[in-house]
């Protein structure tokens, strides 16, 4: 099923009347202002005393480009110069880093340790270097992760899970056994010493707080999700959340002075598979679906009950950040980053995307409202393409969450921050059209960027590569770039 482009909406009154038509309900600001009284441009003072200079925020994008030993490339650091570049004023983790080289997600991913503090430490100098304008109200954490399920730390074609338990369908989508092992909790103890080491780390290389993981399938996430669990570390919500209660309770002990932050997918639906059409639907299960953290039992159905429990628990360890964002890449990519085309290993989308867009703002709004004392982030953004400035708007107008995060849109058009800022005119060209290279690169071994808008990828021997596998959605990108 084709939807309409976002680009073919030439007025907010023609993109609303769509919306309205499709029966999605997401809400937008006609124009948008400038000035000291624009609500993007807006000062945010958190209850943990920072100063935070506008609306907007860079989310946590890798790029699968770091050694083989867990230091960064070239390519990260210019990623991160440009995320500095864009004007935001948060920067949401920078990227995902592992804790320790079992966690890492794949072979190139970055790694905290003595060995790479220097380089940590190096990203966010040249990041704030890169910063327009001036830098004490420029909030810089590091996102700390372990890919439990999905960690690939060797090879990029070998699979090397670490589990909390054995899961009805994603075991089986990745050869794990039933008798393979689960993590133990004396092993969960020691992750922990993991991550508030690197929490040390972080705060060493000039971090102000670390991201504790909790989302997109990663462990943190799995944690949330591991409903049958014997002993501590399952079962029970308060069992289920230990992981994140005893990494707190070390990094206050042990790291004074960081603060933290919690980016939590708050909720999930099943796997998803390709089905007829090459178009997503949901997997097969008899009986109910009881791994979604979120979910309603049903597998396709959202409740905040426990998401919420989740809020009041992070105010009760003093973390007053949180970074929203929904399901998984790996098995319902369409929830965490709704796109018009699919990475070589997804499924074309089983729905609108501006639903997908539209249910996280809605859930982001409703948990805002629950605790209007957290600072909160809003994710999944980028599909909104020319719109994303209006909604944008429209949203931290109404409250409805503090930040707009920007994900992709930031490896194509890091400074549409400053232009909406600045009242500038959009540059067309370098909007994000979700063509998902930034997914089909690493998902078959190269690095990743935006192949497609950013001249710095298209001339990388990569981009040949990746041109000679999808010839046909070059074709629909020489429509999009002339546009408007
Ligand atoms: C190439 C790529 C890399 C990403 N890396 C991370 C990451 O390191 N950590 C994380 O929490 N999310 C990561 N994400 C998810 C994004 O932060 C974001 O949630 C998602 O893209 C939806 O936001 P958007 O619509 O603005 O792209 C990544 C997404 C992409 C496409």
């Amino acid at each position: 099923m084709a939807y309409p482009r976002i680009s073919s909406f030439k007025t907010a009154g023609e993109f609303r009347a769509y919306l309205a038509q499709a029966g999605i309900d997401l809400e937008l600001d006609d124009d948008l202002q400038v000035g000291a009284e624009a609500p993007l441009a807006q000062t945010y003072r958190s209850a943990n005393g920072f100063t935070i200079g506008n609306r907007f925020c860079i989310l946590p994008m890798e790029g699968w480009d770091g050694t083989a030993d867990g230091h960064p490339s070239e390519l990260t650091f210019r990623r991160w110069r440009r995320f500095g570049a864009s004007g935001a004023k948060l920067i949401w983790g920078g990227e995902a880093v592992a804790v320790r080289h079992d966690g890492r997600a794949n072979p190139n991913q970055l790694l905290a340790g003595e060995k790479t503090l220097p380089d940590l430490a190096a990203l966010r100098e040249g990041l704030i270097a890169a910063h327009p304008g001036k830098t004490d109200d420029l909030l810089i954490g590091l996102q700390l992760t372990h890919s439990g399920r999905y960690s690939k730390p060797n090879d990029k074609r070998r699979d090397e899970p670490r589990i909390l338990y054995h899961h009805p369908l994603l075991d089986r989508r990745l050869g794990i056994g039933q008798d393979d092992p689960v993590l133990a909790d004396d092993e969960i103890k020691r992750l922990i010493d993991d991550f508030i080491a690197a929490a040390d780390l972080a705060k060493r290389a000039g971090f102000a707080f670390v991201d504790i993981k909790h989302c997109h399938g990663y462990l943190g996430h799995e944690f949330l999700s591991a409903v049958d669990r014997p002993g501590p570390y399952g079962g029970a919500f308060e069992n289920r959340t230990r992981f994140l209660r005893e990494i707190s309770a070390g990094i206050r002990a042990n790291v004074p002075g960081l603060e933290i932050g919690v980016r939590v997918s708050v909720f999930d639906f099943i796997p998803f598979r390709k089905g007829a059409g090459g178009v997503g639907e949901p997997e097969e299960l008899s009986g109910p679906y009881r791994f979604a953290f979120g979910g309603d039992g049903r597998g396709l159905g959202i409740d905040l009950t426990e998401p919420k429990k989740f809020m009041d628990l992070l105010a009760s360890l003093g973390i007053r950040m949180v970074c929203i964002t929904a399901g998984s890449p790996y098995y319902n990519p369409h929830l965490t980053r709704p796109a018009a085309f699919p990475p070589s290993d997804g499924y074309q989308p089983p729905e609108e995307p501006l639903l997908g867009v539209a249910r996280q703002v809605k859930v982001t709004a409703e948990l805002k409202r629950y605790r209007p004392d957290l600072l909160v982030v809003g994710s999944a953004y980028t599909y909104l393409q020319e719109w994303l400035p209006n909604v944008a708007q429209r949203v931290v107008r109404a409250g409805d969450a503090d930040f707009i995060g920007l994900g992709r849109m930031v490896l194509s058009y890091p400074e549409m921050c400053a232009d909406v800022l600045a009242g500038r005119p959009l540059q067309t060209r370098l909007i994000c059209r979700t063509f998902s290279d930034c997914t089909t690169g690493p998902r078959n071994g190269l690095v990743s960027g935006c192949y497609p808008l950013d001249t710095y990828y298209g001339q990388l021997p990569e981009a040949g590569l990746l041109r000679d596998m999808k010839k046909n959605r070059d074709e629909l990108l020489k429509s999009y770039s002339p546009m408007r």
